[in-house]
């Protein structure tokens, strides 16, 4: 399904409306972008829309280049339009696309089109086979509290959101198709699945349902004096 029709949007309104569907937009996106090395070369955006969080990549590396990948056809040509000849753009799905070396892998608002956690785990492997030493793997997504009444609130305050900008039925209409699509995993769940890739993470942004996560590969020296550490914990 293209992103038009998936978020029940004009594609030439996109950067527009993603603000009125996505509350803080422009802030996660900072917030992801501020954790790229100034010194990255290579950074690959899955997922990559019309461009915008690699536009700020590219602002804060300034030697860089994005690969930019995308299933929709339509969206890779405001990309182009976007990031011009620092960005190299593939049509295809992620899950599948070759992944080039990296600094850093970036995704917004791309992950949660994963159905299932095992396609999300086999996506982490690659990704962190394609890191470079010192490179981060950077997500802003959708990732709400595993806690019902806390999920209920976060809803509640995206609702409010979409409200701002759209009626009541529109609103609610925005949340139902979204909910036949997109997986939201919560956020310690995602975490602990990083980690079982071999990521140690953090969260850099977080704010109702929303985060910003950087997962740094760990290495195979840190897992073993980690794991010297808690055996000597253990004989303590
Ligand atoms: C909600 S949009 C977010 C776009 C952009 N990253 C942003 O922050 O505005 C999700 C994007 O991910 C793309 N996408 C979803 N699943 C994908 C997949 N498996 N492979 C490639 N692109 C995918 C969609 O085509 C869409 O452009």
């Amino acid at each position: 399904m293209s992103v038009a029709s998936h978020l029940g949007i004009r594609l030439a309104d996109y950067d527009r409306q993603i603000r009125t569907l996505i509350p803080n937009y422009a802030d996660l996106l900072e917030a992801a972008a501020a954790t790229i090395h100034p010194g990255a070369r290579t950074i690959v955006d899955l997922g990559v829309g019309t461009g915008a969080l690699s536009a700020r990549c590219l602002d804060r590396a300034r030697r860089a280049r994005v690969v930019g990948i995308d299933a929709d056809a339509d969206i890779l040509r405001l990309a182009a339009r976007r990031l011009g000849p620092r960005g190299t753009l593939v049509r295809g799905s992620f899950l599948r696309t070759p992944l080039p070396r990296a600094d850093a892998v970036v995704a917004s608002f791309a992950l949660h089109h994963v159905r299932t956690r095992d396609a999300k785990r086999r996506l982490y492997s690659r990704v962190r086979a394609a890191l470079r030493r010192g490179g981060r793997l950077v997500s802003a997504d959708c990732h709400p509290a595993r806690d019902a009444a806390i999920a209920d609130a976060q809803r509640r305050a995206w609702i409010t959101h979409l409200r701002a900008s759209h009626s009541a039925a529109r609103a609610a209409a925005f949340l139902r198709a979204w909910a036949r699509e997109d997986v939201y995993v919560p956020l310690d769940d995602e975490v602990a699945l990083l980690k079982s890739c071999g990521f140690r993470v953090e969260i850099v942004w977080r704010k109702d349902a929303f985060a910003v996560m950087c997962a740094t590969p760990v290495t195979r020296s840190a897992r073993r004096t980690g794991g010297a550490r808690r055996q000597s914990r253990r004989e303590n």
